[in-house]
């Protein structure tokens, strides 16, 4: 399978882009910059378009996902939209009992725990992707010369929220499970996979230019157990996606000792959380792939001379990179300013590439 001639990144759109160029691993004319968690709560115009509709139903509405996924570029002119989805559509899609609660997360009615529970669960069909086309088809109509990025959850991320039926801080069911039934933990984590792997490659053949894998709670693993129990899925889903010519990002939080094994899934560009600088990223990764990241989230709310200062920083730490993408350490706190993220990006767009 190859992306239609039509698509962006096939009919001179975005291929020579900021964010694309980097991601290749190029040196563009304007340092490229988007923020995880862009589109949402800390913009009015979002919580506007909101109001009345629940997270999940938002998500399916391909005219409400789409200008959610512009509100944010029309906005502060970052260089990429990321598509307003969530994680858990595909386990929506393929009709799993789940919802996110305001203020909570995501929680599922009845949580996988046996083998038998994973072998009860729906398979995702293509054709339940519809509505994503549909919204991705819409969002690049509108982003012209600027790249979607389209993104799914990683199958450990996944898993965790499945195993515990909610969100936990320290991940004990699924970090015990691998170990105590690793059978059952393979097949729920390649169900995973298959799952984000298909959503990710409607929204790439739809017309999103590069994609991102979200392994938030990757960092609650050690570096063995990462490679035995979450990288193989991880490989997994994104071999839906390989080889159409997006480029591949890879990003999880507390994952500095992580940070090669998340490469050797096999990915362009590894994102760093905001704990690790980006020379040392590079250094660990041996200068083999491009970096997104790391302003520190905290930072957005500090007075702006300490919050320029730091993103200078994070600006220089990033050159030694072979290509390098600005980005949050993590997502927008719905609390931000978006005055703040509107300045942030004149700046880093202000200094010499
Ligand atoms: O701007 C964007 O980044 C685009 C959309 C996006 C959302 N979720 C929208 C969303 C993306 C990329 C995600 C990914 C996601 N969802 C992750 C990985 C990234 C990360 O933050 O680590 C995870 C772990 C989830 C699961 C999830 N969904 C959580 C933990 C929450 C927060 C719950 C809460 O209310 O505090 C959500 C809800 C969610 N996803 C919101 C948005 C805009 C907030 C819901 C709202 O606006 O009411």
């Amino acid at each position: 399978m190859t992306l239609s001639a039509t698509h962006p990144l096939m009919d001179g759109r975005t291929a020579d882009s900021p964010l694309i160029t980097a991601y290749r691993g190029g040196r563009p004319s304007r340092r490229p910059v988007w923020f995880m968690r862009q589109a949402g709560r800390s913009l009015p115009e979002y919580r506007r378009v909101r109001e009345g509709i629940s997270m999940l139903d938002s998500c399916l509405d391909p005219k409400l996902a789409a200008e959610i996924t512009l509100q944010p570029v029309r906005r502060h002119d970052v260089d990429a939209g990321i598509f307003f989805s969530d994680i858990v559509i595909p386990l929506r899609l393929a009709g799993v009992d789940v919802d996110i609660v305001p203020g909570v997360g995501p929680v599922l009615g009845t949580p996988v725990r046996t083998l038998a529970d994973v072998q009860a669960l729906p398979e995702l069909d293509d054709a339940a992707l519809e509505p994503i086309r549909e919204a991705v088809r819409l969002t690049v109509d509108e982003l012209g010369g600027t790249p979607l990025i389209g993104f799914a959850g990683a199958p450990f991320t996944l898993a965790a929220y499945m195993v515990e039926g909610r969100p936990s801080r320290d991940h004990l069911g699924p970090r015990t499970m691998m170990h105590a039934d690793p059978e059952a933990w393979a097949a729920l984590t390649d169900w995973a996979a298959d799952a984000s792997g298909r959503f990710l490659r409607a929204q790439v053949e739809a017309g999103a230019s590069a994609a991102q894998l979200f392994d938030s709670w990757a960092g609650s693993l050690s570096e063995a157990d990462y490679r035995a129990y979450a990288a193989p899925a991880s490989t997994r889903a994104l071999d839906h996606v390989r080889g159409l010519g997006a480029p591949l990002v890879h990003f999880g939080t507390g994952t500095s000792e992580l940070l090669p094994a998340m490469r050797d899934v096999g990915v362009d560009v590894v994102g760093v959380d905001y704990r690790l600088p980006l020379d040392e990223a590079d250094r660990r990764l041996g200068h083999s792939v491009a970096l997104q990241g790391n302003i520190d989230p905290a930072l957005l709310s500090a007075p702006w001379e300490v919050l320029e200062a730091h993103v200078r920083t994070v600006l220089a730490a990033g050159e030694s990179a072979p290509g390098h993408v600005v980005n949050l350490g993590h997502g927008v706190p719905p609390e931000t300013d978006p005055e703040v993220l509107t300045r942030v990006v004149e700046l880093i767009h202000s200094v010499e590439p």
